[in-house]
């Protein structure tokens, strides 16, 4: 299964992929995480993405292309992928189009999924993640079960993304309508697009989701 998951920042891309590969057993191809692992490790990637990443501005076509080609060769893709965060402009599709047609394969599905903006922007500011395995949690919404102790992996640690603020959040709500936004009709007109309502709760997205992918 190939599957695209595409929504502004805060829909829940990363947290339905969680949940799917632990389903389906096929990597997430999460580009913001790769991104923030060159950051992280120092790399020449991760110093040209810092500073974008950190204005909530979209890195390069060219950057972001060669790092998913380079994952997507990976024995652990063969039986497929949720890319997550990518394709996030109309090049970059036409990129992945072509990374496929390369191997002779497809994409199943690509899932929308649409939540208001003042949603958004209040799931955002209060999110967090374990500093060990990176479980996403929420300050209201989504603690772990013993508050301070992450569920998945028992670790006390905890860290926030230096672009979830409310400033940043605006320029990426902002680059998602201009950029990204234009892959809704794209993926439409190719007869790939599935909307869901990414308003419901995590488990009533996973169920939607499920029920496109099981179709
Ligand atoms: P990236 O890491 O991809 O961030 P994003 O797209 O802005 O998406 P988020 O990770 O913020 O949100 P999400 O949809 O995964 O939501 P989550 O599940 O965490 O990109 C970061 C940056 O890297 C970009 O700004 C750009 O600079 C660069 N970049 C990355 N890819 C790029 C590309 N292809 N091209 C160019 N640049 C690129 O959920 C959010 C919160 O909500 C959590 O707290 C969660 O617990 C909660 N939540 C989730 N679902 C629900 C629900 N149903 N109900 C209630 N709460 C929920």
């Amino acid at each position: 299964m190939r599957l695209i998951l595409l929504g502004p920042p805060g829909a829940g891309k990363g947290t339905q992929a969680q949940r799917l590969i632990d389903q389906y057993a096929i990597p997430q191809l999460s580009t913001g995480d790769m991104l923030r692992a060159a950051v992280a490790a120092k790399t020449e990637v991760g110093v040209k993405a810092k500073e974008v990443m950190d204005a909530g501005h979209l890195v390069s076509d060219e950057i972001v292309n060669a790092i998913v080609a380079e994952r997507i060769a990976q024995s652990d893709c063969a039986n497929g992928f949720i890319l997550d965060g990518y394709p996030r402009t109309l090049k970059q599709a036409d990129a992945v189009e072509a990374m496929l047609r390369d191997r002779n394969l497809t994409l199943d599905h690509v899932i929308e999924m649409r939540v208001d903006d003042e949603v958004l922007i209040t799931r955002v500011a209060g999110r967090y993640s374990c500093a060990k395995c990176g479980s996403v949690y929420h300050d209201t919404d989504r603690k772990p079960s013993v508050e301070g102790i992450c569920d998945q992996c028992g670790s006390t640690e905890f860290k926030r993304r230096p672009d979830d603020n409310a400033e940043t959040m605006r320029t990426r709500l902002w680059n998602y309508y201009k950029d990204t936004s234009p892959l809704v009709g794209y993926y439409h007109c190719k007869g790939l697009l599935r909307s869901i309502d990414g308003m419901q709760s995590v488990e009533e997205v996973t169920a939607a989701i499920e029920a496109i992918v099981s179709r």
